[in-house]
């Protein structure tokens, strides 16, 4: 079942950031982690108007996140005031200073989704899929005509998903300086009517 993250109790963000990280911490491990830090922060950034989630039905648990970015913001505001928190202050200033180099390539045009996990266990099963429908959906409410999505380079089985589902590729960037920070040559921008 797709939900809105904000209409479920706290405990439900905790749940998004564990699965955000277990699938995304490999790329972000160099800047925010270790875990623990990362998981902090991560709860405190999270902005639960910008997410959708798939929630089991029986015992509610979130087992699927996307995270989608429109005019109004993204599914994390990483501001200095809580990076500072978290990995103090210059901790939190050369970290606010990558973040911010990234956000540079965001595209409020279209719809961004901004980060899209499914837990492993219950991958192969179209919830995936079904985020993705949930987020068109969204779009359209919100006005959008486009959806746009960045996928690594090396992340073939997603990129092949975004295919089926009427995603063409838009660009390509390449990450420079920071690929060592991320462990990734670059990303795909990838769009498809909503
Ligand atoms: C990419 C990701 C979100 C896809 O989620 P998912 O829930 O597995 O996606 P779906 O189930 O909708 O589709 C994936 C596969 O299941 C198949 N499938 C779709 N609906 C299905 C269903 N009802 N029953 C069985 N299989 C199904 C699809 O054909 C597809 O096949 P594949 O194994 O060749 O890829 C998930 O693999 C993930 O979290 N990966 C790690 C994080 C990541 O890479 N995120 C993307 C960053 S851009």
């Amino acid at each position: 079942m797709i939900r809105r993250l904000d209409g479920l109790p706290p405990a439900a963000t905790d749940q998004a950031a564990q699965l955000y990280w277990a699938a995304f911490g490999t790329k972000l491990g160099r800047l925010l982690g270790p875990e623990a830090r990362a998981l902090d922060l991560l709860a405190r950034v999270i902005r639960a108007d910008h997410a959708l989630v798939a929630v089991t039905r029986d015992r509610p648990r979130v087992v699927g996140v996307a995270g989608f970015r429109s005019t109004a913001g993204g599914f994390m505001s990483f501001g200095q005031r809580h990076l500072a928190a978290v990995y103090g202050d210059w901790g939190g200033l050369w970290r606010s200073a990558v973040l911010r180099g990234l956000a540079g390539d965001v595209d409020n045009a279209r719809f961004l989704i901004d980060g899209l996990a499914v837990h492993p266990d219950w991958q192969g099963q179209g919830l995936g899929s079904a985020l993705i429908d949930a987020l068109a959906a969204e779009a359209r409410a919100r006005g959008y005509e486009r959806l746009r999505l960045d996928v690594a380079d090396h992340n073939i089985r997603a990129r092949a998903l975004y295919e089926r589902l009427g995603f063409g590729v838009v660009g390509h960037q390449r990450l420079r300086l920071l690929a060592p920070v991320f462990g990734i040559r670059g990303s795909t921008a990838m769009d498809r009517a909503v």
